[in-house]
């Protein structure tokens, strides 16, 4: 069999690029060895953290926010097993949405695991251990990533566990230490606490969420601190005793010094994320790894081999599934012999704790670091109509802007619906806006986006409402 193009695997990275690289009218196949479509992020990723997030916040409004309401609906009472199978219901319905655009693109699907076996050629080998070889004009690897393992910590995903554990949990853990204050670590750490878990986050660092705007990050721990959470900053973890029925957690400084022990009931690994190459065959075939087992690719995604080329997680970048879809994107018009393209410097990014925390573009430290004279411009939800009524009012919009051309260079959002609300902000960006643009841009009134527009107001030192 032969093809124009062969995806070998089926996140948001090679399922995006399999279908626009049919809508360009290539011959496509996908290449996928778990048992359903959608990679990490529809199977064990955002889909299902997204659930829970939502269904946990709905329970924990319940007792505090809509009482304020005048709705008492009395104390909450938890279906840990029902809100699993809402859960499983959100990413099945998603997994099968991936077969259908497959089937309504006439992309040919491949159940196995792909090796790729030459120049051309794609070893398909299933679950029987049968195999069979494809021949393609070109081949775009997008295999993702898996869980980073912390050194001298077995995962069991029963009380040592990674997301993957995590989203699966059978019953509330009475005490959950999270390893690592990133991403995974605050909204499946605030999953539980919701839920009723006491939960304790150890990080390496001496902030939470490394990457984020400095400021933003501040204001996040004093929030979750608020909502129960409890940090312990420039801690590692050195060791889990597991030999009895509470888990003995062995912490201390990161810069070395007196160890602790911290009891827990389950333990989430939550310090990164690693590309995902296993049984590729790409020494063999002689594709060229950095030095953090990415795989290398130049500004056109091509790898070190013609005709292989590579996206998503396992490339360079930030591990998120809109950039995995952007360069799929980018690939397939690419090899239409169009001129595709991934904005690096307009990538938003979303935590969706409560409140949620969005940001594009550079952060006030990044900036400052590359020496760009720019001004900044808050505004504070407590000043917004909407959020007052809705007693939303944490949080707070911050915009950065160029100080010689008001280029705007970065937007941070941390409050609720933060995560819808940063797009207006990329838009911008995409199209070299001023935070004067924004800042004459009629918001509708009352909505929580007006704060983006008195942020924008704010860079010239205008705010209305402040
Ligand atoms: P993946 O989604 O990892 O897909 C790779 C696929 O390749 C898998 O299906 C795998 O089975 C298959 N594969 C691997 N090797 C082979 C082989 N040899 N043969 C055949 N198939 C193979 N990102 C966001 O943007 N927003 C979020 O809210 C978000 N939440 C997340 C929550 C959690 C708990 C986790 C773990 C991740 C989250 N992410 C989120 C990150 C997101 O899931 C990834 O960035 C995204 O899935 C990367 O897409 P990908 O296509 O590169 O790889
Ligand atoms: P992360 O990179 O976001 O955070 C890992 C944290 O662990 C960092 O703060 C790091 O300093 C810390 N750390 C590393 N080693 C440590 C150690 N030994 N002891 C203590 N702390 C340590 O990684 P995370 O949260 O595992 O997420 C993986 C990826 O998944 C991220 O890159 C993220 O982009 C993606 N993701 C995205 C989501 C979203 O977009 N909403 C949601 C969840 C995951």
């Amino acid at each position: 069999m032969s093809f124009d193009l062969i995806v070998i695997g089926t996140g948001p990275g090679g399922y995006v690029c399999a279908i626009r690289a049919a809508q360009l009218g290539m011959k496509v196949a996908v290449v996928e060895k778990n048992p359903t479509f959608g990679g990490t992020c529809l199977n064990v990723g955002c889909i299902p953290s997204k659930a829970l997030l939502q269904a946990s916040e709905r329970f924990e409004e319940v007792a505090h926010l809509l009482p304020k309401m005048g709705i008492n609906a009395g104390t909450p009472k938890l279906d840990l097993a029902a809100m699993m199978t809402f859960k499983s219901e959100g990413v099945d319905g998603n997994v099968k949405g991936i077969g259908f655009l497959f089937k309504k693109n006439k992309i040919e699907t491949f159940a196995g695991t792909g090796r790729i076996a030459g120049p051309g050629k794609v070893e398909v080998k299933d679950a029987s251990g049968k195999t069979q070889t494809l021949e393609t004009k070109n081949i775009v690897i997008a295999t993702g990533s898996d869980v980073a393992k912390l050194k001298g910590i077995e995962i069991d995903e029963k009380r040592i566990v990674s997301s993957t554990g995590a989203l699966t949990l059978d019953k509330v853990p009475g005490r959950l230490l999270v390893v690592g204050a990133g991403v995974i670590g605050l909204e499946l750490g605030s999953v539980w606490r919701r839920l009723g878990a006491q939960v304790t986050v150890v990080e390496f660092l001496d902030r939470i969420i490394p990457g984020m705007d400095g400021e933003i990050a501040k204001s996040f721990q004093r929030i979750l601190e608020k909502q129960g959470f409890t940090f312990k900053l420039g801690m590692k973890v050195t060791g889990v005793d597991s030999a009895g029925k509470t888990l003995k957690v062995q912490i201390e400084p990161a810069a070395g010094g007196k160890a602790e022990t911290v009891e827990a009931d389950v333990v989430l690994v939550a310090i990164g994320r690693v590309p995902y190459t296993e049984g590729l065959g790409l020494k063999e075939a002689g594709v060229a790894l950095d030095e953090r087992g990415r795989v290398k690719t130049d500004n056109h995604f091509a790898t070190s081999v013609k005709g292989i080329y590579a996206i998503g997680d396992v490339i360079a970048g930030p591990m998120l599934a809109h950039k995995a879809e952007d360069e799929g994107v980018a690939v397939a018009e690419i090899l239409a012999g169009q001129a595709g393209h991934t904005n690096y410097d307009v990538i938003p990014s979303v935590i969706y704790t409560a409140p949620e925390v969005a940001s594009v573009g550079k952060t006030e430290e990044e900036l400052k670091q590359a020496g760009v004279a720019y001004n900044v411009g808050k505004f504070p939800f407590t000043a917004n109509a909407r959020a007052k009524v809705n007693q939303t009012t944490d949080g707070f919009v911050k915009i950065l802007a160029d100080a010689k051309t008001d280029r705007v260079l970065g937007a941070h959002i941390i409050g609720a619906e933060a995560g819808e609300m940063i797009h207006e902000a990329a838009v911008l960006m995409e199209f070299g806006g001023a935070a004067e643009d924004l800042a004459r841009t009629c918001h509708a009134h009352p909505t929580r986006s007006e704060a983006v527009k008195e942020a924008a107001l704010a860079v010239a030192k205008r705010a209305i409402h402040m």
